[in-house]
C-alpha cells in the first residue's frame, strides 16, 4: 500500500481534516478515523466540534472518572468499564477514544487530577491497563494520555518539566510503561508539554528509545490538540497523527523535508505505516453497530461508583459503633446544593452528556429512609447566603441523621486551570459548624474529584467520600449509607493535613519557563511515609462495615502469600496492599513503595489465603549510571498491610540483584527525603546538569511563547489584547464558570494559531503577526497581508494536488 501512495499523499495522512478525523486516502482504501474522547464517557460531537467540552455531544453514559474508579483498585473493573466505553464508541463509530489519562499526580492542585488516576505509577499503570484491555475488546483503539510528565495545568503547552531520569523512570513513565507492556494499546497521546528541554512530542528519548525500543509500542502517536510544534520533528522522533488540523502547511513541510534529505522517506513511511495500521486493524465500518444498552451501562455506572466510594469516618452511632449504615426508617434531613445537582464530573474535553442522570432526591425514594426535609443549604459558588443556612438548620433540627452534601464545584476542576488551595468553601464549613451545634449525628457526603483539607473532621460523625461518582452516583452513594453495599474504596491518593505539607508546595505550578520536580521521587506517600510527615488520610486508606485480619505471611522469590479474614458481622472486600523497602544503605529511596495488591471478596466470617507475585518492578530503581533498571542486591522489607500507615505483616528477603548496593557519598536531601527545599546546587546535581532558566526573558516574544506573554510585549495594539483577554478571563473565574476557550487561548503558544485553524493561518502568516506584536507594525501587517494570499495560493494548490491522485 505505502509504496502505491505518493509522497504527497504519504504526508497528508499525518495530520487530522478536521477537529476529530484524520485523513482518508480512499483510493487506497485507507479510512479515515474518527477520534473522540475520552476516559470516562463518549463525547461524540457532531455539530460545532470543539476540543474543549464546551459544545454539546451525542449523549452516552458517563462513567466515575479515573480518580474515582481508582480507589477501586480493581482493574477488572476497570476492564468492564473498558468494555462499556468501546461498545458505545463503537455503537457511535468512534474508531479511537481518546484516553485513559494517567499522568501522576504531583500536586493536589492539578485541574485535571480528578481524570488521573493516583499519586503512584503502579496503581495508576494497572488501572489503566484494565480500561485499554476493555476499550480495544471492543475494536475500538485506547489512547493513554498524555505522554507525559504533564502534572499541571497552567501553560500546560509551553513548560518545560525539568526532572532527573530517575525519577522520569520510577515515578513519570512507569504507569505507561505497564499499560503500554500489558494492554498493547494501539495509540497513544503525547503531552503539550516539554520535557527535559525537548517538545514530548519531538522527543526521541520518549517516543523511540523508551516507548518502542524498550517497551516494544507499535501502535500509533498522537499529538494531543494542538499540541504539534514543528511537523517534521514529530514525525522523526516517532509521532504519526498531529491534530486537530493544523492544515496542509504541515503537509508542505513534511514534503519539503522529505525532497530536501532531511527527513528519510523511510522515516516517514514508518509514520505512515502506523496510521495505516491503526486504520485497518479495527472494527469493520460494515459491520451492523450496536445500539447503546443505555440501562445496562447506567447500572454498571452505579456498581463502579459503589466499588469506588471510600468511608472515610464512621464514629457515633447508637452503640458507638459507626453511625453507617443507616437503618431503614431512620429520619434523614438532605442538605446541600449537591443533593439536588449532583457534581459527577469535571470540566474540559471530558465532559459527557449522560444518558441519564440520578441526584440523591430522586434515589432516596427508592430506600427504606425517611426523608424528614430537604434544605439547599448554601450556595455551591460560595456566596454567603442567611436563609438557605437557616432552613438546613430547622431541617436538622427536625431529623435524626443529616445526610450533608459538601463538595467543590465546577470551576476547581477543570482542565486548563490548576487549583490555588486545597479548601472547601468557607460557607459550606460554616453551614457545618452550625448543623452540628443542633444535631450531632451528621454525615457529610463529599463530591471532588481531587484531595482537600479536612480540617472539620471533627465536625461530622461519619464522612463518605464519592468522588466523581457519575451519572448514576447518587444511588449508589445511598447504598452505601444505608449498607445495601458495603463500602470497600480506598483512597489512591494522599490527604494532606494541610496544602503546604504536600512535597511539591514549593514547587508547584512552574509559572513561566520550566516546572521543577525539585522533590524527584518523593511524590505523594513516598514523602509522607519516608520523611514521617503526619497525614489526614494516608495513601491506601478506606473503612469497611466489617474488620479483615491478616496473617500468616510468606514471603518467597516469587511472591508473597498471607491469609485476610472477615472477622466481623457482614460481607464486605478488603483491598491488601503491598509495599516493598530495602532494609540497608543504598541508592536513595521512598521508605516503601506500592508493588502490588489485590482485593478479596469475603463473606463474614470467612477467610482466604491471597497470593501477590513479585514481578519485575518490585526491587529495581532506574541505575543512571549503566542506563538500566537494576536491582540491588541486599536485603528487602516486605510489609502487607491496609493501608500505607496501616502495615499488618512484614517479612524480609535477601534479593541477589544485578548490582552492590549503591553507597552515596555525601547524604543528600533525598536520601533523607528533606525536599520540601531543595537548593539550587542539591537540584543540579540530581539532574546531572545545570538548572535550565526558568524564567521568560524579556525581549521579542517568538512562536513558542504564550499569548498571556503579551503583557510585556512592544506593541501597545498585544497590550491591549492581552488586558482584553485578561479582564475576560477574571471575570469567568468571579463567576464560577471555567471559560476553556478563554484559557485555552491565554495559555497557548502562538504557533497554536496555525495548528489550530485548518489551514486558515500558515506559520508564515503566524511569523508576521508577531512582527506586529514585538512592535512591528508595517513590516509585519505588510508580511501577514503577503504571507495570507502565498498560504491560500499554496492551499488551492495542495488540495488540487492531493485531488488529482483521488
Ligand atoms: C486535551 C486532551 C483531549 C483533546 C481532545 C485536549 O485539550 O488535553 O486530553 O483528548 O483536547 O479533546
Amino acid at each position: 500500500m505505502i509504496e502505491n501512495l505518493t509522497l504527497l499523499e504519504k504526508a497528508a495522512m499525518l495530520s487530522g481534516k478536521n477537529i476529530w478525523e484524520s485523513r482518508a486516502i480512499p483510493r487506497h482504501g485507507v479510512p479515515s478515523l474518527f477520534m473522540s474522547d475520552g476516559p470516562h464517557g463518549v463525547r461524540k460531537q457532531l455539530g460545532s466540534a470543539d476540543h474543549l467540552g464546551i459544545n454539546a455531544s451525542q449523549k452516552a453514559t458517563c462513567f466515575p472518572t479515573a480518580a474515582t474508579v481508582a480507589n477501586s483498585w480493581d482493574p477488572a473493573l476497570a476492564e468492564q468499564i473498558g468494555e462499556a466505553l468501546g461498545e458505545e464508541a463503537a455503537s457511535l463509530e468512534v474508531d479511537v477514544l481518546l484516553g485513559p489519562g494517567l499522568n501522576i499526580k504531583r500536586s493536589p492542585l492539578c485541574g485535571r487530577n480528578f481524570e488521573y488516576f493516583s499519586e503512584d505509577p503502579y496503581l495508576a499503570g494497572k488501572m489503566a491497563a484494565g480500561y485499554v484491555r476493555g476499550i480495544q475488546s471492543q475494536g475500538v483503539a485506547a489512547t493513554p494520555k498524555h505522554f507525559a510528565v504533564n502534572s499541571q495545568e497552567l501553560r500546560r503547552m509551553t513548560t518545560d518539566s525539568v526532572l532527573d531520569e530517575r525519577t522520569l523512570r520510577e515515578i513519570y513513565l512507569t504507569a505507561f510503561e505497564i499499560v503500554v507492556r500489558e494492554a498493547e494499546p494501539r495509540a497513544l497521546m503525547t503531552s503539550y508539554n516539554l520535557v527535559n528541554g525537548v517538545y514530548a512530542n519531538e522527543n526521541t528519548f520518549l517516543l523511540q528509545k523508551v516507548l518502542r525500543d524498550e517497551w516494544g509500542f507499535d501502535g500509533a502517536v498522537i499529538t494531543d490538540w494542538g499540541g504539534g510544534n514543528d511537523a517534521v520533528e514529530g514525525a522523526r522522533a516517532g509521532s504519526a497523527i498531529e491534530m486537530p488540523s493544523p492544515g496542509l502547511d504541515s503537509v508542505r513541510q513534511l514534503v519539503a523535508a522529505v525532497q530536501n534529505g532531511s527527513l528519510p522517506e523511510a522515516e516517514l513511511d514508518a509514520r505512515v505505516t502506523e496510521v495505516i495500521e491503526l486504520a485497518l486493524a479495527f472494527r469493520n465500518p460494515l459491520d451492523p453497530v450496536a445500539p447503546l444498552d443505555v440501562a445496562g451501562h447506567h447500572r454498571l455506572a452505579e456498581h463502579a461508583a459503589e466499588q469506588s466510594i471510600v468511608l472515610l469516618k464512621n464514629d457515633g452511632g447508637p452503640s458507638g459503633g459507626g453511625l453507617l449504615p443507616l437503618a431503614p426508617g431512620t429520619r434523614v434531613a438532605v442538605i446541600g446544593d449537591f443533593a439536588e445537582s449532583p457534581r459527577y464530573q469535571g470540566a474540559g474535553s471530558s465532559l459527557v452528556n449522560p444518558t441519564r442522570l440520578t441526584t440523591t432526591l430522586d434515589a432516596i425514594g427508592a430506600t427504606e429512609l425517611e426523608l424528614v426535609d430537604f434544605a439547599r443549604g448554601f450556595d455551591r459558588h460560595g456566596a454567603d447566603d442567611e436563609s438557605l443556612a437557616a432552613a438546613a438548620v430547622l431541617a436538622a433540627q427536625s431529623s435524626d441523621v443529616v445526610l450533608l452534601y459538601l463538595g467543590l464545584d465546577e470551576i476547581s476542576e477543570s482542565e486548563g486551570l490548576d487549583r490555588s488551595d486545597m479548601r472547601m468553601a468557607p460557607n459550606q464549613l460554616a453551614l457545618l459548624g452550625r448543623l452540628r451545634a443542633v444535631n450531632p449525628n451528621i454525615v457529610v457526603v463529599l463530591s471532588a474529584g481531587s484531595a482537600v483539607e479536612i480540617p472539620w473532621l471533627d465536625d461530622c460523625a461519619a464522612l463518605v467520600h464519592g468522588y466523581l461518582a457519575g451519572q448514576a452516583g447518587a444511588a449508589a452513594l445511598l447504598n452505601v449509607i444505608t449498607g445495601a453495599v458495603n463500602p470497600s474504596g480506598k483512597l489512591a491518593e494522599t490527604y494532606p493535613i494541610r496544602h503546604e505539607d504536600s512535597p511539591a508546595f514549593r514547587y508547584f505550578p512552574g509559572t513561566e519557563r520550566t516546572a521543577e520536580y525539585r522533590e524527584g521521587p518523593y511524590v505523594g506517600y513516598r514523602y509522607y511515609d519516608t520523611a514521617n510527615v503526619p497525614v489526614r488520610f494516608p495513601f491506601g486508606f478506606g473503612l469497611s462495615y466489617t474488620e479483615f485480619a491478616y496473617s500468616d505471611l510468606t514471603v518467597t522469590d516469587t511472591a508473597v502469600s498471607f491469609t485476610v479474614a472477615n472477622t466481623g458481622p457482614v460481607d464486605g472486600a478488603e483491598i491488601a496492599q503491598l509495599y516493598i523497602g530495602r532494609t540497608g544503605p543504598g541508592v536513595h529511596r521512598p521508605a516503601k513503595e506500592l508493588k502490588g495488591f489485590v482485593k478479596v471478596p469475603l463473606a463474614a466470617g470467612e477467610q482466604r489465603v491471597v497470593t501477590i507475585p513479585l514481578d519485575d518492578k518490585a526491587f529495581r530503581h532506574f541505575d543512571i549510571a549503566s542506563d538500566a533498571w537494576q536491582v540491588e542486591t541486599a536485603e528487602y522489607t516486605v510489609h502487607v498491610g491496609a493501608s500505607i500507615a496501616d502495615i499488618r505483616l512484614t517479612g524480609t528477603l535477601a534479593v541477589q540483584g544485578t548490582i552492590a548496593p549503591i553507597t552515596p557519598a555525601v547524604p543528600g536531601p533525598y536520601d533523607t527525603a528533606s525536599i520540601t527545599d531543595v537548593s539550587d546546587a542539591d537540584f543540579a546535581a540530581l539532574l546531572g546538569r545545570e538548572i535550565p532558566p526558568a524564567h521568560w526573558t524579556p525581549g521579542p516574544l517568538g512562536i513558542n511563547d504564550a499569548l498571556c506573554q503579551m503583557r510585556d510585549a512592544k506593541s501597545p495594539l498585544a497590550k491591549l489584547a492581552y488586558r482584553i483577554l485578561h479582564r475576560m478571563l477574571k471575570k469567568s473565574e468571579a463567576a464560577h464558570k471555567p471559560d476553556l476557550n478563554l484559557l485555552f487561548l491565554f495559555n497557548m503558544p502562538f504557533r497554536a494559531i496555525a495548528k489550530m485553524t485548518n489551514g486558515a493561518v500558515s506559520l508564515h502568516m503566524v511569523e508576521a503577526i508577531l512582527l506586529i506584536v514585538n512592535g512591528h507594525f508595517v513590516r509585519g501587517a505588510g508580511g501577514l497581508l503577503r504571507a495570507s494570499l502565498r498560504n491560500r495560493r499554496a492551499n488551492a494548490q495542495t488540495r488540487k494536488a492531493l485531488q488529482a491522485t483521488a
